[in-house]
């Protein structure tokens, strides 16, 4: 089994992963329950594909477990959704110190850290993600939120998970397309700072989907290793170290506004054309290389993920694509920090951008596809 430590200031925890965990991790969790029932929170999805091998191996270590399935689907990071899981978990009697699971993807541990959070002013919680996309970013780090009218992600808290199990072998039954969209996550960290990685990620992209375990496993260690290091040099993104994880989401959030945070552009997709137009953006100011961005791109595109505003579904113009990044959180005393590179894992934060500027690339950008 391998296991990393995220190294916090207050509340370290492990990250531990190994193929077959989840049937196994009744033993291990038998601890935190401390006798007493374990609360799963976990969506409509994962109860089907993943959760009968989990809750019965948490059975046989003896432990008893009550389960509430959100519906499937980023929609379910709503007020809606939240207010009905708090009352479920109130309902349940949880305790401060119970530990409350999230079995599933992003959408179920960000809601179900969020509540975890505010619930009885914070109760312990596990997570077991299971989609590449949590397993290697949302899992890791603390960062809980739900969507509101005024965008993504703009209600939530830092709430530290105690424990993270990750079991590569639940991606069988993750679709091909949703793999694609954590692929993207798992690039991005040799785009920020890792050259090396990146090469390995372009060497074995294609062993990567054909399902190659031994591909899978040392990708998602690295990429959890390289998410705790930046997590640990800066928790509450106060230095600007924990803002490089950001690569891609100032252009990926206009991207995914525009497409209406939906199904026709999954989180990860934007992240990945996000990329490729931050790397390109990087060359029309003097950063980067052509090389460099084009191999940025290549990359994401063996995966089968898009890398231009056409291929993302997007129609809007710069302007509007502008407009929707102003309502970006990470939006600072009137300016936009956009996350630039001066080539493959050389990413900085540029606090200079002139949003003309980036609203003449993406028109420039459309153009060319046209
Ligand atoms: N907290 C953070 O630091 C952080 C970082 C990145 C992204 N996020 C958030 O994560 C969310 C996206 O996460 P996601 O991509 O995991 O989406 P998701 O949770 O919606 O999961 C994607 C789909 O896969 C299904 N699924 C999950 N596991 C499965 C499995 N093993 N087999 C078959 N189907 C499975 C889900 O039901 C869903 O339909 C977004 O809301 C994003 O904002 C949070």
């Amino acid at each position: 089994m391998k296991q990393i430590t995220v190294e916090l200031s207050e509340s370290s925890y492990a990250v531990q992963i190994e193929s077959g965990l989840l049937s196994r991790a009744g033993d291990l969790l038998a601890r935190h329950a401390r006798g007493r029932r374990m609360l799963v929170v976990t969506d409509s999805n994962v109860v089907t594909h993943v959760a009968r091998d989990f809750l019965g191996g948490l059975n046989a270590a003896g432990i008893d477990t009550v389960v509430h399935t959100l519906p499937a689907g980023e929609a379910s990071k709503s007020w809606e959704q939240l207010s009905v899981l708090v009352d479920w978990l109130l309902a349940n009697h949880v305790e401060r110190s119970d530990h409350i699971i999230a079995l599933g993807g992003g959408v179920v541990g960000d809601i179900t850290g969020f509540a975890a959070h505010i619930v009885k002013r914070g109760c312990n919680f596990i997570q077991v993600p299971t989609t590449l996309l949590a397993q290697v970013d949302s899992s890791v780090g603390g960062k809980t939120a739900i969507n509101t009218a005024a965008g993504k992600n703009l209600v939530g808290a830092f709430h530290q998970p105690s424990l993270v199990l990750i079991d590569p072998d639940v991606l069988q039954s993750l679709p091909r397309r949703e793999l694609a969209a954590g692929f993207a996550e798992v690039v991005k960290y040799g785009l920020i700072d890792d050259p090396e990685f990146f090469d390995y990620c372009d060497v074995n992209v294609q062993a990567f989907f054909d399902g190659d375990s031994g591909v899978r496993a040392y990708a998602i260690a690295h990429s959890v290793q390289s998410k705790a290091r930046i997590v640990a040099a800066d928790e509450r993104e106060l230095t600007g170290t924990r803002a490089l994880l950001n690569l891609g989401h100032t252009f990926g959030h206009a991207l995914e506004a525009d497409t209406g945070y939906s199904s026709k552009l999954l989180h990860g997709e934007a992240v990945a054309a996000g990329m490729a137009l931050a790397f390109r953006y990087s060359v029309r100011r003097g950063h980067c290389s052509v090389d460099d961005a084009a191999r940025a791109a290549s990359v994401l595109h063996k995966a089968g993920l898009p890398t231009t505003l056409n291929e993302a579904g997007v129609t809007a113009g710069g302007a509007e694509l502008v407009e929707h990044m102003l309502h970006d959180k990470k939006k600072a005393g009137g300016t936009l920090p956009f996350l630039l590179a001066n080539g493959i894992g050389q990413t900085f934060l540029a606090k200079d951008v002139d949003l003309a500027d980036v609203a003449s690339f993406l028109d420039e950008e459309a153009q060319s596809q046209s």
